[in-house]
Formats: structure tokens, C-alpha cells, sequence
């Protein structure tokens, strides 16, 4: 049985236990030039129209190019870019071009400029709905979905801070507790 006794913890650390994942790579185009960032603070805020919200701090070169082109995609990479992933995550697009530094392909999307990343297995292709400035956040309508049809969970990695990282594991299939219209 697993202890209930509990200690004060750091609220400033509490991302360790809410932390939602999976990490993804936005990729931006502004004047001519790509980038990609790393980022693990977003949440789906809405089924039709499609909205999610992420967290891009207006300290990172992505910020500007997404401010100002209100575009980009989200793409979702699996365990094994995971080092490319925090690489990414490490440096500015201000300094070098990722792709190339990262080896990653960039691939014309079909509704947005920025470019989709072919090895991650998820590139949604988001509008800029809503931007606030008081905490960074950029509210976009995903408008179109590029989805690889095998395997159907790839192995995701969800950030838990201090350079660690949970890696999605087994699936439970509770479909029969729910109600039809909560599926
Ligand atoms: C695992 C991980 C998660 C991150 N999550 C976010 C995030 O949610 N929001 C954010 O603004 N930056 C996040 N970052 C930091 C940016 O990816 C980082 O500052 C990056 O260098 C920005 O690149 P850019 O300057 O080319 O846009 C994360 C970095 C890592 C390694």
C-alpha cells in the first residue's frame, strides 16, 4: 500500500505532477526564415473549432515569428528524437537554422506557411485565434491534421522538469465505464 503521509513540496515544482505532454516542436516561418522550438505547456481548450493554447515566452526568437506571421505547427515527436527534442530546446533560431543543425525535413504544409517536420508522427497546422500578452499565451484553431496511421500510441515524452522526462507507456481501454456521449 502506498504511503498517504504527505510533506510540504515546492509550488514553484508542482509541474512535476500536472505536467500534461506530450512535448512537441513548433515550427514557425516569418520573412523568409523557419524555425523550431521546444514546448511542453499547451492544452486543447476546445473540440469545434479545434483551440489550443500554448505557452510561448516572449523571450524565445519563435515568439516574434509566431506573433507576427500568426501561424505555425505543432508537431509531435516520439522517444526516439527525444535528444533532438531538448537540442532544440537548447538554442535560438536567432543564431542557427535547426533544421539543418538538427537534421530534421521540413515539408510544405497544405493551410500555413510554417513548415511540418516529417519525423514526427503528429504536424498540426495552427491560426492565431487569440494572443495574451499578460502571460505569453497564444490561443490557436488547429486547421489542419497530418497523422501517421501506424502505430496508433507511438511512445510520446512528457516533460516532469529537471531534465527529466516520462516516457508514455502501456494503454488502459476503460471505453465500457464511460458514457457514449463523453467519448
Ligand atoms: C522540455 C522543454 C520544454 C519547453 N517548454 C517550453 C514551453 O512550454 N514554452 C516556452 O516558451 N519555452 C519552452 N521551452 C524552452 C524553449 O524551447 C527554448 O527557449 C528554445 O531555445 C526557444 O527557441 P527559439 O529561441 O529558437 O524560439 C522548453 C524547453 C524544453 C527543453
Amino acid at each position: 500500500m502506498p504511503s498517504h503521509e504527505k510533506q510540504d513540496f515546492p509550488v514553484g515544482d508542482i509541474r512535476r505532477f500536472l505536467e500534461p505532454g506530450p512535448v512537441v516542436l513548433v515550427t514557425s516561418r516569418h520573412r523568409g526564415r523557419t524555425n523550431i522550438m521546444t514546448m511542453g505547456w499547451h492544452m486543447v481548450l476546445e473540440f469545434s473549432p479545434s483551440l489550443v493554447g500554448c505557452l510561448i515566452s516572449s523571450s524565445n526568437h519563435s515568439h516574434d515569428m509566431i506573433a507576427g506571421s500568426r501561424e505555425c505547427v505543432i508537431n509531435v515527436p516520439a522517444v526516439r528524437l527525444a535528444e533532438k527534442v531538448v537540442g532544440i530546446g537548447n538554442c535560438s533560431g536567432a543564431d542557427i537554422d535547426k533544421f539543418e543543425a538538427f537534421d530534421l525535413t521540413p515539408v510544405e504544409a497544405d493551410e500555413v506557411a510554417a513548415p511540418l517536420i516529417e519525423e514526427c508522427h503528429v504536424n498540426l497546422e495552427c491560426k492565431l485565434v487569440e494572443q495574451r500578452r499578460s502571460y505569453d499565451l497564444f490561443i490557436f484553431e488547429v486547421v489542419k491534421a497530418h497523422v501517421v496511421a501506424r502505430p496508433k500510441y507511438p511512445k510520446t515524452i512528457h516533460y516532469r522538469g529537471d531534465g527529466m522526462f516520462m516516457v508514455s507507456g502501456r494503454s488502459l481501454n476503460l471505453r465500457r465505464k464511460f458514457r457514449p456521449d463523453m467519448l
